[in-house]
């Protein structure tokens, strides 16, 4: 039987959101249905508030969600109703190019539901992210959910299924930050802590967050960062040169989604540094760097999608650090609300109060 949930519906272009009644189909084959527990608030659902991913409208909000699995569709081996599941977005299909070379991480061809969600009169959902979990349950692929420990803190591990994991395999995958390394992370909201965070758990000598807002400063350093700057007070460009006996950081993450931190960031590298890209830009950003700057620096340029993170190998180890101690996922918790604080959630992050505001349901 199809079931009737409350869930958080962006209608149209800018307009506030709207708690609708959702009706979620039942499991098809590779399938699963969730009983969503927690879902955090990311600049993503905004985005797709405001039509800047696509004009499918109506959206279905929410996708860093943790919840457990209450009934699988025909086929489904990796779950079972009852397992407590970190939502993601990226399901590997284990057939396209990408896949069939061994590199499931860029998987081409990701899963989602095949069935849609609807409103009551039968309007079909684009869920975000394929997820959309700003809602009591939600209908995803069996693959999208991955098993972790049950006993950890649902609104802080759902955060892995987007902007934190996007952080920390920033820093782990992307960057491929080892023990000593010197790192300088530019934005220091949810994804750039957690970048922080990342350096810090591969065993990173100097750690520098580097933003415009002292409250990220001060977040930074709770998450391990070492040292901090301050953007507006000088060119930060100089300022981790400074900090690193004059050559520069051995990975340089952006995670702002700007052209000019971008910029400082590529010059804020040591000889054969790495730049990670991880804010994500709009479509007229650009950066204009003399050729022989890319050339005689040598190094790496790499663009990171979802911390080149493989959620089946990634979400149970990174909860099992978390639950030791070594990682604090609580700390990206500034705050829990219900689904009808959703737009004033919103407004908090776009002021840069929080880190991550969290839906509990
Ligand atoms: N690549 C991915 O898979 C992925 C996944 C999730 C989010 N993101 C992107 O990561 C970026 C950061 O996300 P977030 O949730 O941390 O956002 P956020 O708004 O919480 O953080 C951005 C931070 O950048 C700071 N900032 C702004 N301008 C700056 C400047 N000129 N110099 C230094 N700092 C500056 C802000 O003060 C803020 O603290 C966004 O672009 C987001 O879309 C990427
Ligand atoms: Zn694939
Ligand atoms: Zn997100």
């Amino acid at each position: 039987m199809p079931q009737h949930v409350r869930g958080v519906v962006a209608r149209s272009k800018g307009a506030p959101v709207t708690i609708e009644t959702v009706t979620v189909p039942d499991p098809g084959p590779g399938e699963a249905v969730v009983a969503v527990r927690a879902c955090g608030v990311c600049h993503t659902d905004l985005h797709y508030r405001e039509g800047a991913v696509n004009d499918d409208f109506p959206f279905l909000l929410g996708h860093e969600a943790a919840g457990v699995v209450e009934e699988v569709g025909p086929g489904v081996t990796g779950v079972a109703p009852g397992d407590f599941v970190v939502l993601n977005w990226r399901a590997v299909c284990g057939q396209c190019r990408s896949c069939r070379r061994g590199r499931p991480q860029y998987c081409f061809a990701t899963h989602n539901a095949t069935q849609k969600m609807a409103l009551a009169d039968g309007t079909p959902l684009t869920p975000a992210l394929g997820i959309g979990a700003f809602a009591d349950k939600t209908l995803v692929a069996a693959g999208q959910c991955t098993k972790v420990d049950a006993s950890a803190r649902p609104e802080a591990v759902g955060l892995l299924g987007c902007g934190v994991m996007a952080g920390l395999g920033a820093a782990l995958f992307t960057g491929e930050v080892g023990p000593g390394d010197t790192v300088a992370v530019f934005g220091c909201g949810g994804v750039g802590c957690a970048a922080i965070a990342g350096a810090r758990l591969a065993g990173a000598g100097r750690v520098i967050g580097v933003d415009l807002d002292p409250r990220k400063l001060a977040l930074a350093a709770d998450f391990g960062a070492t040292d901090t700057v301050l953007a507006s007070d000088g060119d930060p460009v100089e300022a981790v040169r400074a900090l690193t006996g004059g050559f520069g950081a051995d990975v340089c993450i952006e995670a702002v989604g700007d052209a000019e931190v971008m910029r400082q960031a590529f010059y804020a590298r040591d000889l054969a540094g790495t730049l990670v890209q991880v804010g994500v830009p709009t479509p007229e950003m650009r950066i204009d760097l003399p050729m022989i700057d890319f050339f005689g620096r040598g190094g790496r340029l790499r663009p990171s999608w979802y911390g080149d993170c493989l959620p089946s190998r990634d979400f149970p180890v990174l909860v099992d650090l978390y639950r030791q101690g070594r990682l604090d996922l609580d700390g990206f918790v500034s705050e829990t609300v219900s689904l009808d604080d959703v737009e004033e959630a919103f407004g908090r992050m776009v002021r840069g109060e929080v880190l991550r505001s969290v839906v509990v349901l």
